[in-house]
């Protein structure tokens, strides 16, 4: 059973989006299933790293997107990203330098923010996106 389930709320209705959030699940699920099997602290290191670097690369694209498209809520969006971001890479250093940190919390941590983001944050933006593409008048 996978630790963190996708929901097809978690998606945004925008193929890159969605392919990346995916990805996000799949990459909590892999840090969870080497948890499970005890893996070593030099492979779970690398695997939230992992995490790290491709939340981070899903956050400036995303961010992208919502400035290209003058969305107004864009300054709570990155407040969002960064609360994610400083936490996991908070945490990947004090691993990786041995501290007593635990990896239980962090993925409570990041599957709960996860959630919580995509389906209710990162909806807003699902609807000014519709909005958005609805009104822009048709190309000839
Ligand atoms: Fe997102
Ligand atoms: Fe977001």
């Amino acid at each position: 059973m996978a630790y963190l389930d996708w929901d097809e709320r978690m998606g945004i209705g925008h193929e890159v989006i969605d392919a990346q959030h995916r990805q996000l699940v799949v990459l909590i699920n892999d840090l969870a299933e080497a948890a499970e099997r005890g893996a070593e602290r030099r492979e779970l290191g690398q695997l939230i790293r992992a995490f790290c670097d491709y939340s981070s690369e899903h956050f400036s694209t995303e961010q992208g997107l919502m400035d290209s498209r003058d969305y107004p809520e864009y300054f709570q969006q990155v407040d969002g990203h960064e609360e994610c971001s400083t936490q996991a890479l908070d945490f990947y250093r004090e691993y990786i330098n041995g501290r007593d940190v635990s990896l239980r919390d962090f993925l409570v941590f990041v599957a709960t923010w996860f959630q919580e983001h995509t389906m209710r944050v990162d909806q807003t933006l699902r609807k000014y996106l519709k909005k958005k593409a609805a009104s822009a008048p048709a190309t000839p």
